[in-house]
């Protein structure tokens, strides 16, 4: 917002995060973020604090972007954060015709309940009103679907709430850029079905995935070959061990249990399908090491190449490869963990596994390499990088970005997922 011209203050209730963005530091990685913060906390245009009461006479419009996680103990989405923001935010706003805008992705309904919450708590003779504008960017290209999203969709109550919204965003808006306005509950939903049809398309490949480690054939051309049709895309069709992170997996349970919530269980029953498809496609790289293995693990080093739920991030939340890590380990083998960016946010959740800084100390000895998160440094490997440094030349490829014949012409075992092995394929238990 402060690039696209305006005066932004950032507010948290976490001080710790308010210091180190005042000082230009970002708490977690995004590719281009820190700098543009710098820029901007140092043209004056940027500053953070944790009074709300500040900005509650401050700004003109409010954007609430407070995080829906998952439930603890639950599939639904954990509303807390957004009711919390949202009443402190209404009794601290004094200055009359603003409007808040709530970027966070909600269960269906959410907007109009909040829109009456805050008609019913605003300040005597303060003027204050509510729309929905759910959030597209992805993680690793924040600031570019930021600053040129491919569109904006707006859900409001009123034309004028509306028009505020096209001059917030008058300067990000191409002449191409869509413009979807609406109401709260389309608005709602369209962030929801959008990450349900990614995950869809995502364990969709991975069906087929799961077929072809059984009889046969290569999911990538595949995967080529129906993306050749443009009804079909080829994007989000890369079969692997599956998706991830703080949106995706989260989304869909929060979608079928508000849908249950409302009587309509068996529209979103098939959202229950991809999530379990996608979680066994983790089984299943942990099952092609425990085959290469020769079924005993105990004691073995093992090199995973990547935790973070994708690259370009530091996030671990959901991750695939931080799982499969974690199983590997739980089941005796010496895990040694390098990803570029998230050994310190995975050492936090599971300390016990390996953490070293690069990929030839995580690859030293190993018996087995297995590669969960297609960073780039991995996605160059050679196998002649790896070969004086291993102890046997195994690999599980579980992103199925390398080319299996070359690895296995250099004489290594060298197992994908999608990909049939050996005529003895055996389930996924592990
Ligand atoms: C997602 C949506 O893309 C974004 O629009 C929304 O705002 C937030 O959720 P993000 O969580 O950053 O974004 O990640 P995304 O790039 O969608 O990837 C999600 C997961 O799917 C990752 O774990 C990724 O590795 C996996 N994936 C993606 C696949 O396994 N195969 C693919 O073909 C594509």
């Amino acid at each position: 917002m402060a690039e696209l011209g305006f005066d932004v203050i950032g507010v948290d209730v976490d001080p710790e995060k308010i210091d180190s963005l005042s000082r230009g530091e970002l708490p977690f990685h995004e590719p281009g973020l820190p700098e543009l913060i710098r820029k901007h906390v140092d043209s004056g245009r940027l500053r953070f604090t944790t009074d709300m009461s500040e900005v509650g006479a401050w700004g003109d419009v409010h954007f609430i972007a407070v995080g829906t996680p998952q439930v603890k103990g639950g599939t639904g989405a954990d509303l807390t954060y957004v009711d919390a923001a949202t009443t402190s935010l209404v009794r601290s706003i004094t200055k009359s015709g603003a409007l808040i805008v709530g970027k966070s992705t909600v269960p269906v309904g959410t907007a109009a309940r909040l829109y009456d919450l805050v008609q019913e708590q605003k300040n005597p003779g303060v003027e204050l009103s509510l729309a929905w504008n759910p959030e597209f960017l992805r993680e690793g290209f924040a600031v570019e679907d930021t600053l040129r999203p491919d569109r904006l969709v707006v859900g409001t109550r009123t034309e004028a709430d509306e028009a505020k919204l096209r001059e917030v965003y008058a300067e990000a808006l191409g002449r191409e850029t869509p413009w979807v306005s609406t109401d709260f509950e389309t608005a709602e939903l369209v962030k929801v079905a959008a990450n349900a049809f990614l995950a869809t398309k995502i364990s969709f490949i991975n069906a087929f995935a799961e077929v072809t480690e059984t009889v046969g054939g290569d999911i990538t051309t595949l995967a080529d070959a129906i993306g050749f049709d443009d009804r079909i895309g080829r994007k989000f069709l890369n079969a692997g061990v599956g998706f991830g992170g703080g949106c995706l997996p989260k989304d869909i349970r929060a979608l079928q249990t508000r849908v249950a919530e409302l009587g309509l269980d068996h529209s979103m029953k098939f959202l229950d399908e991809i999530d379990q498809i996608n979680l066994r496609r983790r089984k299943k790289a942990v099952a092609r090491a425990f085959e290469l293995l020769d079924q005993d693990v105990v004691g073995k080093k093992i090199a995973v190449l990547g935790i973070t739920f994708k690259p370009l991030s530091d996030d671990v939340r959901d991750a695939p490869g931080l799982d499969v890590a974690a199983r590997l380990f739980n089941a005796g083998a010496d895990v040694q963990v390098y990803d570029p960016e998230g050994n310190k946010n995975a050492a936090k959740r599971y300390p016990r596994l390996g953490y070293v800084d690069s990929l030839s100390e995580a690859v030293k000895d190993a018996e087995l390499v297995v590669l969960t998160t297609e960073w780039n440094e991995f996605k160059a490997l050679t196998p002649a990088d790896l070969e004086d440094l291993v102890a046997a030349k195994r690999f599980v490829d579980a992103r199925n970005v390398l080319p299996a014949a070359e690895w296995e012409a250099a004489g290594w075992t060298f197992a994908q997922l999608g990909r049939k092995f050996r005529e003895s394929d055996v389930p996924a238990t592990h």
